[in-house]
């Protein structure tokens, strides 16, 4: 079968994917794959007799919560003197948020009994292939692809020959013919078991079929007298590695960068209640802000005065004017990046009244106004103390392109992100944003300027795509988990 390149991807499609996987903490790869699956079980023909039920099917919601649960694990439990451990593992991976349906083999009720597993688990309990009450809709495809992992704990010799060979004469080995999920298998079993050249091949096998397995540990085992490999994996091992298959590690690739970042609007004052300002909402340098942090840096976000929560974990130092902002930002610094996304006001007036500018029979009273400092262009040309990367916005209503290179090359900034602000296409105060990131090639001082357009995305995708960018740039890294 032909194989897919990520990398020869067009750009929009491969920004999207990266947004996408990103958000949803996933490699490209398993990406692409859940969005053929979809596309896939979207079609009006079912492609196979028994039609799939769709992947994106609402996660059940707890019967003891009523909250829709964070993540679903249908756990087998083999017929093995380790299933009393299954019993905690329930336990365990509730504590983590992970909703529990679990399935037991004939062997298994010899060791735990299903009221047991179903007290611990708030669901009812699987036994049987050919129990009427499910299976009326084929609820072994149910309890093999409702869920976002598969473990088997504990995995006996027979169960994973079962696996290893695509059989399917009872519940437990049906569902793992039937998954597109990920399996995670705890093997438990007497060290002579585990260690027969049977089990060995089926080992290699399932390995190969991309079957996950943690353990078996060495140890005591429970006949009398002997010991070797074959423990099951205590039950917050088995937990801690379902825990990373559902939720992989966010790559942290600005861990131990100092990001400054502006944002917002600032207020200009005309006398003690009056002020001059814009529309900004600070929603762009707001998100920017959430997902450096998100990606490892130290944030400091100096804001002008916006209606926004401060991001978690984010230093930030709220202001009003611009010149307030200068005086924050130049406090912050050192810093390695900085993102100068705030629509500074580009005057103050001259004359702030100290009380309240009356209404008088002598006409309006005279606004003088008086540049404010240029925050972006102060920064970039520091001699000491410049951030190595210093990214300015340029907000246009017309010639975005012409007039995002000219400022690039006036303020004296490394990068910048244009976006139109025409009323009409809502970007101020709205959610979405559309902007082309404007820079030199090869980062030369006075290389070409290259121009990337960016399709329309939300601030959010904006922000982590900006930062997947400054990321890239600064530490090579990328913000994707690895595959
Ligand atoms: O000149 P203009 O306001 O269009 O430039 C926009 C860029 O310059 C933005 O990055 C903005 O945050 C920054 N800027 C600044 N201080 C100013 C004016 C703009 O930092 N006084």
């Amino acid at each position: 079968m032909a194989s897919l390149t990520i990398r020869k991807l067009d750009e929009g499609v491969k920004t999207y994917l990266r947004l996408r996987s990103a958000r949803n903490r996933r490699s490209v790869e398993e990406e692409v794959r859940i969005i053929l699956g979809e596309l896939i079980q979207g079609h009006e023909e079912p492609l196979t007799p028994m039609a799939a039920p769709p992947d994106h099917a609402p996660a059940p919601v707890s019967q003891r919560t009523g909250a829709v649960p964070e993540a679903s694990v249908t756990l087998i439990i083999g017929g093995g003197i380790a299933a009393y451990k299954s019993l905690d593992l329930i336990r365990r991976l509730k504590e983590r948020r992970i909703e529990v349906r679990c399935v037991l083999t004939q062997a298994a009720q010899q060791f735990v009994t299903p009221l047991a597993v179903s007290a611990l688990s708030h669901e009812r309990v699987y036994t049987d292939l050919f129990d009427p009450q499910s299976e009326f809709d084929a609820g072994h495809i149910r309890l093999a692809r409702d869920c976002d992992l598969i473990v088997v704990a504990p995995a006996t010799a027979d169960l994973m020959a079962k696996m290893a060979n695509g059989h399917a004469d009872d519940l437990a080995s049906a569902i793992l013919l039937a998954t597109n999920r990920k399996i995670l298998l705890a093997p438990a079993m007497n060290p002579l078991m585990w260690n027969n050249a049977a089990t060995r091949r089926n080992v290699t096998q399932l390995q190969r079929d991309g079957v996950v397995l943690i353990g078996p540990n060495s140890g005591e085992m429970a006949e009398a007298g002997e010991a070797g490999v074959g423990r099951m994996s205590e039950a917050i091992e088995i937990a801690t590695a379902a825990e990373r298959l559902l939720r992989p590690p966010v790559p942290k690739p600005l861990a131990g960068k100092r990001v400054l970042i502006t944002a917002g609007p600032t207020h200009e004052p005309i006398d003690p209640v009056r002020y001059i300002a814009n529309r900004s909402s600070g929603k762009q340098g707001f998100a920017i802000a959430a997902a450096a942090q998100a990606a490892g840096a130290e944030v400091i976000l100096v804001s002008g005065p916006v209606d926004l929560d401060d991001p978690a974990g984010v230093t930030v130092k709220h202001v009003e004017s611009a010149r307030q902002m200068l005086e924050q930002v130049q406090a912050a610094l050192p810093a390695d990046i900085a993102i100068f996304a705030a629509a500074v006001a580009d005057w103050r007036v001259a004359n702030e009244g100290e009380q309240k500018l009356k209404k008088t029979s002598a006409g309006m009273p005279p606004l003088q106004l008086v540049e404010n400092p240029d925050i972006l262009a102060t920064i970039s040309k520091l001699t000491e103390k410049r951030p190595p990367l210093v990214i300015g916005f340029a907000a246009e209503t017309e010639h975005l392109i012409d007039n995002a290179k000219s400022k690039l090359a006036r303020k004296g900034c490394d990068w910048i992100v244009a976006n139109d602000v025409s009323p009409a296409t809502g970007v101020m105060g709205g959610d979405r944003n559309t902007v082309h990131l404007i820079s030199r090639k090869n980062g030369e001082k006075d290389g070409e300027i290259a121009v990337d357009s960016w399709p329309v995305m939300s601030k959010e995708q904006v922000a982590i795509e900006l930062v997947a960018h400054v990321a890239k740039s600064v530490t090579g890294k990328s913000l994707e988990p690895a595959s």
